[in-house]
């Protein structure tokens, strides 16, 4: 049967230049299925005589297992190449280094406080901390700052109840250091000198590129029995010009108000040929003294207050505060 020899060469040539599984099936139904010219041929035996049928069927089955033979090695190569072909896409560099898990470091927030304290440390003070939530005493009326005093509109305060606020500024701290300080000396004739820095986070209701609702403060205190504004002065001159690394740094003081220093001055330093605000300071007012017990005609002290974020913005050429608070390893990383 000529016919037969077509359709398997043809079949076998068709098979082997086909690459994708979906179009071998199509492919095969031209030959087997429903209306496959194979298929064709086996409904026809019908029309021959009895004698010729068994031979002819025969040889109809042999050329059908040859095309389902062909199709099935063909499907077999097909599903090869394309497991190959994936091995490929996806092929493992074993020879790449590994993802290392990288190592933590200190936020620059943290850094510059470390470096604050460390300077501080150097000339005697003591690092003294305090709760940031605060009762309206400590963070208000101690300092001179009375119930329904203009000065508490200063700070845009959160409350979280009619007693307790998140405290504003650190100068909380400073009251209850030295309310434990008179205790702690209260058998002495004489209180011996309060030195201190106090660092921590403070709340205020703002945001913007240089405020944000939590940023952290450093405020100073010294009290003893011959403590001057000049003293003020040379300290903070002193840690400006170390914390800088510069001895050209100039500090300049401006009078101001605080209720808790009197008189009070915001503290200025030279900054690319112009002045640069960078906290403010002065004398502590009697007020806050006699609030913790301290003799205010024996004793006398300074306080002054600046932002960390501030001092680290300037270091490191930070232009932006959020950067701080937005957790962006590629920001943070830049400084370990
Ligand atoms: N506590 C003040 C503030 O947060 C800063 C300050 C401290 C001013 C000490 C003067 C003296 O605004």
């Amino acid at each position: 049967m000529q016919e037969l020899q077509t359709i398997l060469d043809d079949a076998l040539k068709s098979f082997a230049a086909i690459n994708d599984a979906v179009e071998l099936e199509n492919a095969k139904a031209r030959y087997l299925g429903k209306e496959g010219s194979l298929t064709g041929l086996l409904k026809g035996l019908g029309k021959l005589s009895a004698e010729e049928r068994p031979a002819a069927g025969g040889r109809i089955n042999q050329v059908k297992q040859q095309i389902e033979a062909a199709l099935h090695a063909r499907r077999e190569s097909i599903q090869q190449n394309a497991l190959q072909a994936k091995l490929a896409a996806e092929s493992l560099d074993v020879t790449l280094p590994g993802r290392n898990s990288s190592a933590g470091g200190l936020h620059p927030v943290t850094r510059t406080l470390e470096r604050i304290e460390t300077l501080f440390h150097s000339i005697g003070y003591d690092v003294a901390e305090g709760p940031e939530i605060e009762n309206d005493f400590y963070n208000f009326t101690a300092l001179n700052i009375p119930e329904d005093h203009p000065a508490r509109a200063m700070h845009d305060t959160f409350y979280i109840d009619d007693q307790h606020v998140l405290r504003t500024h650190t100068s909380p701290i400073q009251i209850r250091y030295m309310q434990a300080h008179m205790e702690k000396y209260k058998h002495l004739d004489a209180m011996p000198d309060i030195r201190i820095i106090a660092p921590g986070r403070v709340y205020r209701v703002d945001s913007d590129a240089t405020h944000s609702p939590m940023f952290h403060q450093v405020e100073g205190l010294w009290v003893g029995e011959r403590v001057s504004f000049a003293d003020l002065k040379g300290v903070i001159a002193d840690f400006l010009q170390n914390y800088f690394e510069t001895k050209d740094m100039q500090v300049r003081f401006r009078p101001s108000f605080f209720p808790f220093t009197e008189p009070s001055a915001e503290m200025d330093m030279s900054w690319k040929g112009g002045w640069l605000e960078i906290g403010g300071c002065g004398m502590v007012h009697p007020n806050v003294l006699k609030h913790v017990g301290i003799d205010s005609e024996k004793y006398i002290g300074f306080a002054f207050g600046m932002g960390v974020e501030r001092l680290a913005m300037l270091r490191y050429g930070v232009n932006d505060l959020r950067l701080f608070f937005e957790n962006d390893v590629q920001f943070l990383k830049q400084f370990n």
